[in-house]
């Protein structure tokens, strides 16, 4: 692209000042081209961890060619979450998201009902109503995702945009005391809390049996994070797992711990990252991405957040299929 071996083809625009990359006129050819795909590792890392390709071409995007364009940004995970196997693409660890039904009127698709954007200004987040759900990916894991890739098949006319903020940029921008305050703070994220939270307004959502709990003990994730490629640092942590916010290595008494995982309360302190939340997804840090067929859009966990929009699920279809980046790609992360 940008080197005098690969003449430049493609047009290439940042999507907010530092952050983000869009490159146009891609094509399914391109998506295999080992100089293509070396360089939008490498604009993805340079650009905040957000990478979007877009092309008529890519709306025959094949399973087959997604996953291996997946590749280029990590690891992807193989295994497909229990109990959603028919939500998946036949015979590869893609899952589905959206309202798309099968044949016989069962849906073919993950669905949750998110609220629409009523305009820009809805994409900072609002502590009234906590929403946009901004996040980090499954934070309570013991390794969380690096990352993601999501490709539309499906775009409603309107809405169903997805919401990227620049964690590394709203890091740097913030002063010294503050950066140092959060430096020293973890985050404790736990999937019984994040079960229970769900439940409390969805009570079919299963919560985790004593067994399970007992299996999954809460993950503890630095405040601000190191991104261990770019050493850039990012402010990290925020997920619906996250039920308290403590001093690194601070133990937690068991009392507490019941008390969020049981109940789905969270602590007063996860209101650290809370009320940051309205400047670290302002327009000087935030990205709407409105999707059209075909786009293929990976955003790295460790230096990005990111949060789902509604469209009109009643008179419109949206489909799109995601996977998810376990590790990082040695043999493209070797040349950072
Ligand atoms: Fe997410």
């Amino acid at each position: 692209m940008s080197s005098n071996k690969h003449p430049m083809k493609h047009s290439i625009s940042t999507l907010n000042g530092k952050f983000g990359l869009k490159i146009e006129e891609v094509t399914r050819k391109d998506l295999c081209d080992e100089a293509f795909k070396a360089e939008a590792y490498n604009l993805w890392m340079k650009n905040g961890g957000l990478l979007a390709v877009r092309g008529a071409d890519l709306a025959n995007v094949l399973p087959e060619e997604l996953l291996a364009w997946s590749e280029v940004f990590g690891i992807v995970e193989q295994k497909t979450q229990t109990g959603r196997e028919d939500k998946t693409v036949p015979g590869f660890p893609i899952l589905r998201i959206g309202n798309v039904k099968r044949k016989d009127g069962k849906p073919s698709a993950q669905f949750a009902i998110v609220p629409q954007l009523k305009d820009d200004t809805d994409i900072r987040y609002n502590p009234e109503t906590r929403r946009p759900v901004w996040h980090t990916d499954s934070t309570f894991r013991k390794k969380p995702p690096i990352g993601s890739v999501f490709h539309c098949k499906i775009a409603p006319p309107k809405g169903g945009a997805t919401l990227f903020s620049d964690m590394r940029t709203a890091y740097e921008r913030l002063d010294t005391e503050k950066q140092q305050d959060l430096a020293n703070l973890e985050a404790v994220c736990s999937l019984a809390h994040h079960d229970k939270k769900i439940n409390a307004y969805s009570p079919e959502y299963p919560v985790l049996t004593p067994e399970q709990r007992d299996e999954n003990p809460p993950n503890r994730v630095p405040l601000v994070l190191k991104h261990p490629l770019t050493g850039e640092v990012a402010v990290y942590g925020l997920n619906s797992s996250t039920c308290a916010i403590v001093p690194i290595g601070q133990q937690i008494k068991q009392s507490d711990l019941d008390h969020w995982d049981l109940e789905g309360i969270e602590d007063e302190s996860v209101l650290i990252l809370r009320d940051l939340l309205p400047y670290l997804t302002g327009p000087e840090f935030s990205v709407k991405w409105d999707w059209q067929p075909g786009d293929i859009v990976a955003w790295d966990n460790r230096s990005t957040i990111h949060a789902a929009t509604g469209f009109d699920y009643e008179h419109n279809k949206r489909e799109m299929w995601r996977l998810t980046l376990n590790e990082d790609n040695p043999s493209m992360s070797a040349n950072i």
